[in-house]
This record gives C-alpha cells, structure tokens and sequence, in this order.
C-alpha cells in the first residue's frame, strides 16, 4: 500500500501544526509500528530544528521516523518517491504571509488523502479561517470527483485556555467542518514535541494526549497498524 499522507494545517501561524504534527507521528511510529517521514516545507525548518535538537539527547539512536526538509517545488517528486516506501507521510507546511499566495499551500493539501486543521479560540477573526476551510473543501469536492478519498477534520487546539473554546467549535461546525470530539488541551507536556519517545508515555501526556491519538487513529483509518 502507498503511503497516507496527511497534513495538520491552517494558513494561520503558532496554532500547534508542527508540534501536534510531531506528537502524531512519533506515536504512529513507536506505539503503532507505523513507517513515517515527516517532510518539512517550512523555510523556518522548525520540525527539523525539533528533530535535530533532540537527536543531542540520544547520542546516535536511531529515530523512530525521518524528518526531511523538502522544498516546496520537490514535493511532488519526493511525495511519488517515498509513498512507495513509507507507510504514512506527513507534509508540515508554513504559515501564510500577507504577501504570499495559496497556491503553494493548496498544491501541497492536494497531495494529501488526509487534512488536520487545528482551531485556536480566538485566532479566527478575519476571513483567514474561512478562506482556509473553503480551499479544504475544494479540494475535498475534487478528490469526490475523481473518486478519491479524502478525510478532513478539524480539532480543538486548546492553546491557550479561553472561554471562547465553544464558540470556536460552532463557528467552524457551521462552515461545515467536522470536528473531533476529543481537543488537545494547553499543558507543558504538550508544548515541547518530543520525536524519539511518544508524550505518552508521561501520565500527563497519556492523560492528555491518548483521547485525541485514539481519535485521529479511528478517523483517519490507521488503527489497524
Ligand atoms: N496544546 C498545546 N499546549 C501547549 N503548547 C502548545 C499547544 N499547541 C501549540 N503549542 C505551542 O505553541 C507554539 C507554536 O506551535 P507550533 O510551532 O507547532 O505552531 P505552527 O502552527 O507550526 O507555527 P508556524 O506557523 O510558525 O509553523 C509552540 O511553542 C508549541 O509548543
Ligand atoms: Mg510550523
């Protein structure tokens, strides 16, 4: 089978789409078995720098995952080289600047079977949101066209605690988004992406983190690995 790829994304920057990308494959790799590479477009490389930085704490260990910087012009060709060899592939992609267009972001959420999209409370002003869901939804209607499948939700980043969490969800129930019941809460253990050993195997990270994992597992079709 060729890989899954998924990506967690928004146009919006900070709201959790490399760490919680991090999390998720470092979970698919080490609790679940499954072959993953994380390929970062960012020009930041902050999945990479993740990566790299810890890699000093395990003295030569082997990974539990790649982490690949690819640029955006490679992707489709990286994407067509590794799907024959990973199980699944996630595309961390960067936020959008004012002065950049979607295009980059849409060509690389076609190549995906699966999108993620992480809600702050409070980050949804503007049009941003809305345009985001839109472009999802395109695409979502063109992969049905060609018989594609296509798998998207959205989830409740709890980054910072706010009262506006519930307002959150509705605004985006009522774009049409379906939402994850399970959201991720706003804790330190959450905070620092750890990809050799899986959040979970803390209390507070399985406390925190295995609902969502469960989840995203069921949702997205992985849970027999
Ligand atoms: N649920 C959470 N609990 C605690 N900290 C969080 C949570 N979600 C995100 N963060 C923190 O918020 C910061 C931004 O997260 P991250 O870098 O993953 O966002 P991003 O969307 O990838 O940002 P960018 O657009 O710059 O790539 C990080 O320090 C991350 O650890
Ligand atoms: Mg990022």
């Amino acid at each position: 089978m060729p890989a899954m790829i998924i990506s967690v994304a928004h146009r919006k920057g900070g709201i959790g789409k490399t760490s919680i990308t991090l999390h998720l494959a470092t979970a698919l790799a080490t609790k679940k078995g499954y072959k993953v590479a994380v390929l970062d477009t960012d020009s930041q490389q902050s999945a990479f720098k993740y990566r790299e930085f810890e890699s000093r704490n395990y003295n030569g260990q082997e990974p539990p995952y790649v982490v690949e910087r690819v640029l955006p012009k490679h992707l489709f060709d990286e994407i067509r080289y590794l799907r024959e060899k990973y199980d699944v592939i996630f595309i961390d992609v960067p936020r959008l600047t004012e002065d950049k267009d979607d295009s980059q972001l849409s060509t690389a959420l076609t190549y995906c079977d699966g999108v993620l999209i992480p809600i702050v409370a409070g980050e949804l002003e503007g049009l941003s949101s809305i345009e985001f869901v839109k472009l999802i939804q395109g695409i979502e209607k063109y992969k049905k066209e060609k018989d594609f499948s296509f798998i998207y939700y959205g989830f409740l980043n709890k980054k910072n605690q706010r009262k506006e969490n519930a307002t959150a969800v509705k605004f985006m129930k009522k774009l049409g988004v379906p939402m994850f019941q399970s959201s991720l809460s706003d804790v330190k253990v959450l905070s620092k992406p750890y990809t050799y050993e899986s959040v979970m195997e803390s209390k507070e990270g399985r406390v925190r983190f295995a609902p969502f994992f469960k989840e995203f597992l069921t949702k997205y079709e992985l849970d027999h690995g």
